[in-house]
């Protein structure tokens, strides 16, 4: 069963369409990988599922989680929801945290909002055991700590304990990688494979990147100027790729068959905030076609 159905979602900025008419599902214990260049929708779907837009947005369609349309939700409920059952992680580690405060006391602050009633020593407990799940280390000491007295990739490991402090059942996860060096890249995502697998969670995983994606995602979906052009299964994507864009993309990954002497294929790129019309009229004239079980493609 699907834990999270978008249907036909639209959200635009006055006359800038930011997403048009994407339908999605995540299936319990899935992960979904989002895929597209900058502009494509990503984080403004992920800002969607959250109702953190800010006002000029406009947002049809629906958002179901757990059976409830999110979009339809009281703010009051939405927040209670939001940092428990549906936890988020974003790129930036530093300016996600707040410098004066020790991390300990951050993660700390996570599980009061949410579970209220806790001893002092439960939350505590909670606050070690989840340093400990993402593998800080020496919590008990380091919980003290500042985050400027933690490296680019713990700080990360920071904020993804403060995610799965509340266990949630839904982790978005909107570039969490694209600010680290690659070997510490790696590490993290390993550890959100670890804590997938350890905590059951649900995920939805953002980024620019083909490569990243495939290493954390059973499905992929591929957005280009706010539309959804193809998905499928991991698998699927990288062996029978249907759309041309999806296969540009792949062009643009290197793999061990690359030849060394030839340059990567390169994207043509768009400015925030512009689309391509021509682009986007074709797009939108095409239906997304179930192509096969589980793979649907904009085509012809
Ligand atoms: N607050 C806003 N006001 C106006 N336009 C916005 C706003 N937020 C996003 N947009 C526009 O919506 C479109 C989608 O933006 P979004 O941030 O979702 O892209 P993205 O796929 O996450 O890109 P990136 O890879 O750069 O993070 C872009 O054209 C962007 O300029
Ligand atoms: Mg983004």
């Amino acid at each position: 069963m699907a834990l999270l159905r978008i249907d036909d979602l639209t959200v635009s900025f006055g006359s800038v369409a930011a997403v048009r008419g994407l339908s999605l599902e995540i299936a319990e214990g899935e992960s979904l990988g989002l895929v597209g260049e900058s502009g494509s929708g990503k984080s403004v779907t992920s800002l969607a599922i959250l109702r953190l837009l800010e006002e000029s947005a406009t947002v049809t369609g629906r958002i179901e989680f757990e059976g409830r349309d999110l979009l339809a939700l009281a703010p009051e409920a939405m927040r209670s929801l939001r940092g428990r059952a549906i936890a988020m992680i974003f790129q930036e580690p530093m300016t996600a945290l707040n410098p004066v405060m020790p991390v300990g006391e951050q993660i700390a602050e996570a599980v009061r909002e949410h579970q209220r009633g806790l001893s002092r020593r439960q939350v505590r407990e909670q606050v070690l055991d989840a340093m400990t799940a993402v593998a800080l280390p020496d919590p008990a000491h380091r919980c003290g700590d500042y985050p400027h007295q933690f490296s680019g990739g713990q700080r990360q490991r920071v904020l993804i304990a403060m995610a799965i402090a509340n266990r949630p059942r839904l982790l978005i996860a909107d570039e969490p990688t694209t600010a680290l060096d690659v070997t510490v890249q790696a590490q993290i995502l390993d550890l959100l494979r670890n804590l997938r697998e350890r905590f059951g969670l649900t995920m939805l995983f953002i980024s620019h990147d083909l490569a990243v994606v495939s290493q954390v995602a059973d499905r992929v979906a591929v957005m280009r100027h706010g539309l959804l052009l193809e998905e499928a299964s991991r698998q699927a994507i990288f062996r029978e790729p249907l759309h041309p864009y999806t296969r540009s993309l792949l062009g643009a990954v290197p793999t061990m068959r690359t030849e060394l002497d030839r340059p990567l294929a390169t994207l043509q790129g768009i400015e925030r905030g512009q689309s391509d019309p021509g682009f986007t009229a074709d797009m939108l004239s095409l239906p997304l076609r179930e192509v096969s079980p589980g793979h649907r493609a904009r085509l012809k």
